[in-house]
């Protein structure tokens, strides 16, 4: 992707002081899925690192599974949606795990055995839920040929958690 376009997503991601919870520095790429140009960048530039290396795209329930959509349809793959708790009739996989601010489980169902996955997410930020995603696959009998997010928070430790990560966009 172009340098400059990327740039100019980076620039359209907008930081919100105390939401949800006093004390979160709220960073929201919503702006750049509605700039056509912007959204084309970042969903070259998550992929790009990858070409060839996966069949199969992740994402986590909510604002993983836009970037996967986005992704798949873009590299001609398909398209693994991983669920929050309750919501898979019969799921084969659960994990549960940490957020930056409280707790969750997801879950997926199906066989991945010999399918290459590509993990995507929007935000970095403690690296649980992406860690709980790899984890997923892996039950499910899939590898993770990579991991992508549009953004990561360097402050909060996902790096640690995950640091076979490429991220877009530091902050
Ligand atoms: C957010 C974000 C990432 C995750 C990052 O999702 O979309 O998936 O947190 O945090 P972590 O690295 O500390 O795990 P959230 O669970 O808030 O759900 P949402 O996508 O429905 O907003």
């Amino acid at each position: 992707p172009c340098p400059d376009e990327l740039a100019r997503a980076e620039s359209l991601i907008s930081i919100t002081p105390d939401f949800p919870q006093p004390g979160i520095l709220f960073r929201d790429i919503a702006p750049v899925l509605s700039d056509a140009d912007a959204l084309h960048a970042v969903t070259q530039a998550l992929a790009a690192p990858f070409e060839h290396g996966f069949d199969l795209v992740a994402g986590v329930e909510a604002r993983g599974f836009l970037l996967a959509g986005a992704v798949a349809t873009a590299t001609g793959t398909g398209l693994l949606p991983i669920r929050k708790a309750g919501k898979v009739p019969r799921p084969d996989a659960s994990v549960d795990y940490a957020l930056e601010y409280g707790i969750a489980t997801i879950e997926a169902s199906g066989d991945l055995t010999g399918r290459r996955v590509l993990l995507v997410d929007d935000v970095l930020a403690t690296g649980g839920t992406l860690r709980a995603a790899i984890s997923l696959v892996e039950q499910l009998g899939g590898t993770v040929a990579g991991v992508a997010v549009v953004l990561e928070l360097a402050e909060l430790g996902g790096r640690d958690a995950v640091p076979e990560a490429h991220a877009v966009f530091a902050a």
